[in-house]
């Protein structure tokens, strides 16, 4: 994990300053290279996968940490167990599967076997042939298998760390978002609907910050807005934990019509009518009354709570101005026929080809470009003032309103606070000029890739 040079990426931006923030941060690929090693290779817990994917003993997943694959397996005794899926011999890349059932892993390039917990337990030739060659009686098979990884399950989710001295999940994530977290997943078993993954030509921390950016929501997504599923004048929240890391945008559906507060949000259409109103007829299935919650889990997760479509977002960087999201839908073990296609019919909102969600991959592109054509600019993030705290509401005209909040909180955390902060100058958020540009080209629509 050692090795990573500083950078001196020649940012320009005020120290400790998070409401000015320098293009550069979106596209350099030393900035890339630590963030890998500092955040999702360092001290935090990334998503990697649902206890339901591996259900029985030998049962394997591939995922990724950041930009390096790893395995995540039940064992035997069903123990969930991570591990590096790179060989302790000479690198090599093993396991080439998403998914399957081994006893153990064998390298194919000259068959070094582990178990089902990364240790090394076998090595062809290992006391040579005919007397000839094999490897040194000192050479400790113990000390020599996968690089090991720290594992949470949180009801049934899979939470995965390189730093073996990780803080205790529930610290991690903070009461509010813990208790938002045990919302959606309570324990009950879940069922896996489907997947889908597409590659987005954008900074990974962009499509982060979208998710913690509400401001966008009632200006970008006409679909949401004109059917009244998330708009700013309606009864919304935005919660953080206290490192500004974790966030939370909780709302109630309203109505499709209207009000004085909507007269800003041109991407309101009332005449709209859809052919099949069931797409937007949720039932209540929580104790409280929020018909949206979208959380950001850092640094690699998003659960989304839209209606009853509930689905899991997991970032894959792939490099400095491209990353994958990779989507999860999933139900609930309980959950009779009519809700698994309520469910599923309402996902078309929300996913790689989402009647909303399309609209955010599109505006990270026209996002990544500017920043990267105008690399010497700076963002400007003044909506609502200078402070970060949790609101009682999505957006106002009154200066006490933090829409942004979330998105300065992000970058004031411990791991980009003072040291951090100047070597990654950090801030970044949504240029709010791109994504106002990106309503008026509405009909210019980028397709994403997907797979
Ligand atoms: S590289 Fe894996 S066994 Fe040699
Ligand atoms: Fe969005």
């Amino acid at each position: 994990m050692n090795g990573i040079p500083n950078t001196d990426a020649g940012l320009d931006w005020a120290a400790g300053d998070v409401s000015h923030v320098p293009y550069k941060i979106y596209s350099d690929p030393s900035i890339f290279k630590q963030e890998m090693h500092r955040i999702f290779c360092g001290s935090s817990w990334c998503y990697v996968g649902l206890v339901s994917e591996i259900p029985n003993p030998q049962d394997y997943k591939t995922t990724y940490i950041g930009n390096r694959s790893v395995i995540i397996c039940q064992d035997r005794e069903g123990n969930i167990n991570g591990f590096s899926n790179s060989c302790a011999h000479r690198g090599v890349k093993f396991c080439k599967q998403q998914k399957g059932n081994t006893r153990v892993f064998v390298c194919p390039y000259h068959k070094w076997v582990y178990d089902l917990e990364g240790n090394l337990k076998g090595i062809p030739f290992s006391r040579g042939v005919k007397g000839n060659g094999g490897m040194p009686s000192d050479f400790d098979f113990k000390a020599n298998g996968l690089h090991k990884l720290a594992i949470h399950i949180q009801n049934g989710v899979i939470f995965a760390s390189f730093d073996e001295n990780m803080t205790g999940f529930e610290e991690y994530l903070g009461e509010s978002n813990l208790h938002y977290f045990n919302r959606v997943f309570d324990g009950r078993g879940l069922k896996i609907l489907g997947y889908s993954r597409q590659l987005i030509p954008a900074n990974w921390k962009l499509m982060f910050e979208n998710i913690k950016d509400p401001y966008h929501a009632s200006l970008l997504h006409v679909f949401l807005v004109t059917f009244g599923l998330f708009r700013a004048d309606q009864k919304s929240q935005v919660k953080m934990d206290d490192t500004g890391m974790h966030g939370l945008l909780i709302s109630q559906k309203g109505e499709q019509k209207k009000t004085a507060a909507t007269k800003d949000m041109k991407a309101l259409k009332e005449n709209f009518r859809l052919k099949d109103p069931r797409l937007l007829e949720p039932v209540k299935e929580f104790p409280d009354t929020s018909t949206v919650v979208m959380q950001t889990i850092w640094p690699n997760l998003i659960i989304q709570q839209q209606s009853n479509t509930l689905a899991i977002r997991q970032l894959r960087p792939r490099d400095a101005k491209s990353f994958e999201l990779h989507w999860t839908f999933f139900a609930y073990d309980s959950d009779d026929e009519e809700m698994v296609r309520r469910r599923l019919r309402q996902a078309n909102l929300m996913s790689s080809a989402g009647l909303v969600s399309g609209d955010d991959s599109e505006v990270l592109k026209m996002a990544q470009e500017g920043v990267t054509e105008y690399s010497e600019d700076r963002a400007i993030l003044r909506m609502g003032g200078d402070s970060t705290h949790d609101e009682e509401h999505m957006v106002t005209t009154d200066d006490s309103v933090r829409k942004d909040c979330l998105l300065s909180s992000f970058w004031l955390m411990p791991s980009f606070s003072q040291s951090t902060l100047n070597r990654y100058q950090s801030p970044v958020l949504i240029p709010e000029l791109a994504i106002c540009l990106s309503s008026k080209r509405a009909n210019r629509r980028w397709v994403p890739r997907t797979w």
